[in-house]
């Protein structure tokens, strides 16, 4: 049974975890300790041993953060992709579905420690309050809330916030539109309570299925089945009978009971900033609480890249889902896909790398690019770049754009398109949830003449011999591989009308 104890043993040999075993206060502390550390690209995961006032518990922070190497475990690949590689990879892994198996609650390694009705203390957990703002103490941040429709019966997965209001009552904020939030409000309808489990500590995996919307009737546990080849390992939960990740560090049970409200928020979020102000949320009565021995909660710090937890696992997927969007559409010769998980944790920006094959190519794709389902939300920069530019090399990508693209020419603008209030950059009220997005042509232009000035690149055989003797030259590793290479067949133009200054 695959679970967070295993992922950390390999993130321990990888190099990649940290443990800090020194008292650390959960008021503040943690999260800027988690912020400081995290602030470096592929900064280390953190457990925090011994957290003042929660002897026996512990808490792990910057899971994935910004780690191509963690978030490639997390799926089942190898460590050492690139992100392009990671992403066509993973296209592939997403797609497939393995439903849960089903284990006793005698072998559920969560069942360790059991406590039920007015045993239930959520106080005694390591919740952090990550900033100085926020709300309260978030139990739920790197969590899932599982949930079944009561009409459809379909099982969800979701990633929602919960902050701590007392001993056995959480506050859970379900942005408008989300499964969880259609699964309560169906059973509010029928005037009854919704059965969910949360669970405060998980493999990762689980949370970057419960991050991404799969349409309302797929189960995330199916998906995260088919991601690792292998079924989730579920027990019935006593309580609510619903299935429970077996290896879960804490899960709890309750109730989501009709028109329970309770204030809620702020957060710091993904954005760098308090998105929603505090409001009225929907309470979960917690009726058990389960764990593991010496659990660890999972916390998932929000904030601007490198720091937010979500920013690459949440960029990667979009740019996969947007590369299997335009494929599905026909379109042809995309190169590659990336979104920046610097631009408000991957929402922001798309670039896509295409082999030009027709006059008007680049700005279908880039039309498309901006309005597909897995883009429409938020996204303001969309930028199209020839196959020589890795979309995720962010250097090649200005470069582009500071020699291909011709700002009166190239750059068109969509307004009043899908966004969120959560952007910081609308202070109106009547226009924040609308976006804008700037479509940038960052190609070569096609058009005769064109522009004549060949590209420098490397001869490809002087490419072949110098790379065959990189070791022997004394260079450590794999030698750096070109975007582009000049196949040296042709020979190169000596002169041409633009490089002449001739125009
Ligand atoms: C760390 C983290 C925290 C999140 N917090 C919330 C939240 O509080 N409320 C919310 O609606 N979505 C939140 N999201 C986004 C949802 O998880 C995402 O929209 C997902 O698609 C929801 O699942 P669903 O599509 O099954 O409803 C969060 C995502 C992450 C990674």
């Amino acid at each position: 049974m695959s679970d967070l104890r295993t992922w950390l043993e390999w993130v321990e040999a990888l190099g990649q975890l940290q443990r800090v075993a020194a008292p650390v206060d959960w008021d503040e502390e943690l999260g800027a300790i988690t912020y400081l550390v995290a602030s470096r690209e592929n900064a280390p995961a953190l457990l925090f041993e011994n957290v003042c006032g929660h002897p026996g518990w512990r808490v792990l922070s910057n899971l994935i953060g910004s780690s191509l190497d963690r978030l490639a475990l997390t799926l089942g690949l190898p460590p050492g992709l690139r992100p392009l590689e990671c992403i066509a990879a993973s296209r592939e892994r997403v797609r497939r579905r393995l439903p849960p198996v089903e284990v006793a609650w005698a072998e559920a390694p969560l069942a360790a420690r059991v406590w039920q009705g007015a045993e239930v203390d959520l106080t005694a957990l390591p919740a952090p309050k990550f900033w100085p703002r926020d709300g309260g103490r978030y139990v739920g941040s790197g969590t899932v809330l599982i949930t079944r429709h009561p009409e459809t019966g379909t099982l969800n997965l979701g990633t929602y916030r919960q902050m701590l209001h007392g001993p056995r009552e959480v506050g859970v904020y379900i942005s408008p539109g989300k499964d969880g939030l259609q699964h309560l409000q169906a059973a509010w309808r029928r005037g009854e309570a919704l059965p969910a489990v949360a669970v405060y500590g998980l493999d990762p995996l689980l949370l970057v299925v419960g991050s991404q919307s799969f349409g309302a009737h797929t189960s995330e546990y199916d998906v995260a089945g088919g991601i690792r080849g292998e079924p989730v390992a579920v027990v019935r939960g006593p309580v609510t009978g619903l299935p429970i990740p077996a290896t879960a560090e804490i899960a709890v049970e309750g109730f989501l009971d009709p028109d329970a409200l309770r204030r809620e928020g702020p957060l710091g979020e993904f954005t760098g900033y308090y998105g929603r102000p505090a409001g009225a949320a929907p309470v979960l009565r917690v009726e058990a609480l389960y764990c593991r021995e010496q659990p660890i909660l999972t916390a998932a710090m929000a904030a601007e890249y490198p720091i937010c937890e979500q920013a690459l696992f949440i960029a990667l997927a979009r740019a996969a889902r947007l590369w299997d969007d335009l494929e599905r559409l026909g379109v042809p010769g995309i190169r590659g896909v990336y979104a920046h998980p610097a631009a408000a944790a991957g929402f922001a920006m798309v670039v896509v790398s295409l082999e030009q094959r027709y006059a008007g190519h680049a700005a279908q794709v880039l039309a498309l690019a901006a309005q597909a389902p897995s883009t429409a939300y938020y996204t303001k920069w969309i930028i199209a770049v020839d196959e020589d530019v890795d979309p995720s090399d962010l250097n090649q990508v200005l470069w582009a754009l500071s020699v291909r693209c011709h700002p009166t020419r190239d750059i068109d603008l969509l307004r009043r398109t899908w966004s969120t209030p959560l952007d910081p950059s609308q202070n109106d009220e009547a226009d924040r949830p609308y976006g804008a997005k700037v479509l940038i042509n960052a190609c070569r232009d096609l058009r005769p003449p064109g522009h004549t000035a060949p590209r420098a690149l490397l001869r490809e055989q002087t490419y072949r011999r110098v790379a065959a003797r990189w070791g022997e030259l004394g260079f450590v590793g794999a030698p750096p591989r070109p975007p582009a290479l000049d196949p040296g067949e042709a020979p190169l133009p000596a002169e041409t009308k633009f490089a002449a200054g001739v125009e």
